[in-house]
């Protein structure tokens, strides 16, 4: 069993027996953070799924104080680890790491990035494993993710403008079928304002929607 916190817009605080991964913790000029990144007091690993600002975010500094290994596209990796004197792993899409007790799978996204390009992640931590799909359009190709992972939780952006909305999203659910969905990267900012509700009444019975609150905690348990 894992826990998955979510600190705001793409940040998520995923807490296992093995480990505490950071995904995309973009917390200092984060309006929704529930928390600054000088709260994060321990972490091992840190993914950054693309080079903008709203997910590389407080990585390197929280990298660096924490001594988590930032983990991201090898262009991206590389270079934050030479700029800021981190640990890093670069890899790139379609490519697994294990650190620890923790394997993560960079899967594509359909999306932009300054330094490498975007992607999202699979994280497998203490039998459960979390779809973290980055910023990203709706892709025909998140059935395959669903297929060979058959993720307990799924991490996707509703906001629009940017990434997939509501209704996109509700499609990817489709897809990808996790048992858990949680709504990300949405009311930050007015131009991504979206109403979560929505989202829940388009997926219907597909998946069970968990709606959280920045710095709320879901359980995540394995498949029965
Ligand atoms: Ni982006
Ligand atoms: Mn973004």
């Amino acid at each position: 069993m894992a826990t998955a916190a979510w600190l705001g817009h793409s940040a998520w605080l995923v807490e296992g027996k093995s480990a505490i991964v950071l995904i995309d913790p973009f917390l200092d000029e984060n309006p929704m953070a529930p928390c600054k990144a000088r709260d994060i007091a321990r972490a091992d690993i840190v993914l950054v799924s693309h080079d903008h600002f709203d997910h590389l975010g407080d990585a390197p500094a929280i990298s660096k104080r924490t001594g988590a290994m930032l983990v991201g596209t090898f262009e991206l990796a590389t270079a934050v680890a030479s700029e800021h004197g981190i640990k890093s792993e670069g890899m790139n899409i379609g490519g697994s790491l294990t650190i620890g007790g923790v394997t993560v799978h960079m899967t594509p996204a359909f999306h932009t990035s300054g330094r490498g390009q975007a992607a999202g992640w699979v994280v497998e931590i203490d039998g459960v494993r979390i779809y973290h799909s980055g910023d990203t359009s709706l892709f025909s190709d998140m059935k395959l993710i669903g297929d060979m992972f058959r993720p307990d939780l799924a991490c996707l952006p509703i906001g629009d403008r940017f990434t997939m909305g509501p209704a996109a999203a509700a499609r990817a659910v489709d897809l990808i079928r996790p048992r858990i969905v949680a709504p990300m990267h949405y009311n930050t900012w007015p131009p991504i304002a979206q109403d979560p509700e929505k989202f829940r009444a388009l997926v219907g019975s597909a998946a069970e929607v968990a709606i959280l609150k920045p710095g709320e905690k879901l359980e995540v348990k394995p498949r029965a």
